[in-house]
């Protein structure tokens, strides 16, 4: 594959080269998957008031992708402008859907899913002007995009300048990591194998295949001097130093679950893939997520009552990076309390806190980090508080601090799990 750079100026030449007034209907060719399809007559994407004024839409384009080629590639549209594939009306998900009913209904309750919607992050991108870098990975297609940037006033990525996306789709938007951002590319629909079918183009792309189709958006580091935010996401390079990354085995192989169904309605069955990616199981709307068996917890736990002591043996027994990773602000809690015979609490509740430590005012400084690597075992011993007969463990994961969930309002928002609950006696001194 090319650099960023040739590839963005790729698609910019074939998108104007490219007929840019598609008809008001779209009949779907005979014979593609059900009658939902067939019976669809939409207006696509382009056409949507834009059609008239595409010369418009050629001009506002070709200022943004001018700017977006001169920043580095954290910075850029993940998935960059992309056209409808012939035989498709638009580009939205739920048109997708129509034929791609099951994998739909999977992406639908996922993070990818909700990533533009989460609340969490609507709250901070309402608290800086840097958005528009929020937009490139949580809305990766520039067709998605309420606003272009043109450039930065004294080169200050807090103060964009924006052009209108004379195409917006607010549906569309809200999609978050739709599917094409990860699918569609030069007018074509990639995938694993590249199966024909008459419904769009297909092409076989080698990145479904390992980390590459992920990477993208989950190896992604800047630092902004003077700034109080930073783009850190590292879980590429954990997972390449690990075990599990010199196997080769990718992220899709926990993320997203094996299995043998039609991928489109009526097809024949073929082996495929899951499209939950379930992670830490923290959702982001109570109630919505994938089944929670999709992925067990990262974290493993045992426990040995010695007659003076809790020995704990805390492990990242299943995740293919470090535990936690992502977004630095995760951690994950392991509370012992300790209790006499009656059940009156004795000693001191002990708390080992994993994760990452940072300042963020004036500048974000790193200033711990006691996570576990892949397959590491941490042995943490207990002294037996003086009384205590039983013991009780509590594990939680979480996804953002009590004092951040405060500072951004948000009441009601989902933010911690329970991953595991023991309890057991000590035997007599
Ligand atoms: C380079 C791509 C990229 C950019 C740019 C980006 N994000 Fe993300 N974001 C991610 C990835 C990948 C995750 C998943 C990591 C995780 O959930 O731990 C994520 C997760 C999140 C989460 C959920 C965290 C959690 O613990 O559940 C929030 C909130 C968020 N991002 C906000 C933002 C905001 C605000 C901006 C702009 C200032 C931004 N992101 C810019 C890639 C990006
Ligand atoms: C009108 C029905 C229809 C629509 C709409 C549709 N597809 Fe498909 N798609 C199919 C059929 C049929 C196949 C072939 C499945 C098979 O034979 O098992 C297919 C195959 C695929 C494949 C497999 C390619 C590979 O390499 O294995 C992907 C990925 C895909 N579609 C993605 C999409 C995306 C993304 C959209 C929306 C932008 C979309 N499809 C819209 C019917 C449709
Ligand atoms: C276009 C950018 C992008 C791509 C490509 C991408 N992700 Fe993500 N991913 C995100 C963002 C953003 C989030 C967090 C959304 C939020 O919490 O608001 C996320 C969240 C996740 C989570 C956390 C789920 C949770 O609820 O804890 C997992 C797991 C994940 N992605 C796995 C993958 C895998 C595996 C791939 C490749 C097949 C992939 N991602 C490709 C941007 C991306
Ligand atoms: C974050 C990236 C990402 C997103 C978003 C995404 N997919 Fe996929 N998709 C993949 C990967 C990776 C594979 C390859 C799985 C495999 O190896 O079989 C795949 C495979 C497929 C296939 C081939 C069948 C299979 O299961 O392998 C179809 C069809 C498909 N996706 C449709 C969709 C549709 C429809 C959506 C939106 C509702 C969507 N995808 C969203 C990454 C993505
Ligand atoms: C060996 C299996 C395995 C592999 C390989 C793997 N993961 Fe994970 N991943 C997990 C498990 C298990 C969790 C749940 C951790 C937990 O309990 O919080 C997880 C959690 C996550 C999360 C949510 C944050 C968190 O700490 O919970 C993200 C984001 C993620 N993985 C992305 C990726 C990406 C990207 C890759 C490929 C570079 C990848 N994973 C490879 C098993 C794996």
């Amino acid at each position: 594959m090319g650099t960023q750079r040739g590839r963005f100026g790729q698609l910019w030449l074939r998108q104007r080269s490219s007929a840019q007034v598609p008809s008001d209907e779209t009949v779907a060719p005979a014979g593609r998957c059900g009658p939902a399809a067939v019976v669809a007559v939409r207006v696509g994407l382009l056409s949507t008031g834009a059609a008239a004024e595409s010369g418009g839409l050629d001009r506002s384009l070709d200022r943004a992708l001018a700017f977006y080629e001169t920043r580095p590639r954290v910075e850029r549209p993940q998935a960059g402008w992309q056209r409808t594939p012939e035989g498709l009306t638009d580009l939205r998900a739920a048109t997708c859907g129509e034929c791609h009913s099951e994998i739909y209904e999977e992406w639908r309750v996922s993070t990818h899913g909700l990533a533009w919607t989460d609340r969490q992050l609507q709250a901070e991108m309402a608290k800086s002007g840097n958005r528009w870098l929020c937009d490139n990975c949580h809305t990766p297609l520039l067709n998605q995009m309420e606003s272009w940037v043109v450039g930065l006033t004294d080169g200050d990525v807090e103060k964009p300048r924006y052009s209108t996306n004379p195409v917006f789709d607010e549906a569309f938007r809200d999609e978050g990591i739709t599917c094409a951002a990860c699918h569609v590319r030069d007018g074509a629909v990639e995938g694993p194998t590249g199966i024909e079918t008459v419904a769009h183009p297909t092409r076989k792309a080698e990145r479904f295949g390992d980390e590459a189709v992920c990477l993208t958006c989950h190896q992604a580091v800047r630092s902004y001097p003077g700034k109080d935010f930073i783009c850190i996401f590292e879980t590429g390079a954990e997972w390449r130093d690990s075990a599990y990354g010199r196997a080769g085995q990718s992220c899709q192989v926990c993320h997203m679950q094996p299995v043998t169904r039609p991928q489109a309605v009526g097809e024949a069955p073929r082996p495929g893939r899951r499209h939950y990616w379930p992670g830490a199981g923290i959702f982001m709307v109570e109630g919505v997520g994938p089944p929670l068996e999709q992925l067990g917890a990262g974290l493993g736990v045992e426990v040995e009552a010695e007659s003076d002591a809790l020995v704990l043996r805390l492990s990242n027994s299943a995740a293919g990076h470090m535990l936690p990773t992502g977004d630095p602000e995760r951690f994950i809690l392991v509370e012992v309390r300790f209790a006499d015979r009656q059940g009156r609490a004795v000693g001191e509740t002990h708390e080992e806190r994993i994760g990452q430590t940072w300042e963020w005012w004036p500048e974000p400084r790193k200033l711990g980090d006691n996570r576990l690597a892949p397959l590491e075992v941490r042995e943490v011993r207990i002294l037996r508080p003086a009384a205590a007969d039983g013991w009780t463990l509590v594990a939680t994961s979480h996804r953002i601090s009590a004092e951040a969930l405060e500072f951004h309002h948000l009441d009601g928002y989902p933010s911690s799990r329970v991953t595991h609950e023991r309890q057991g006696d000590f035997p007599p001194p």
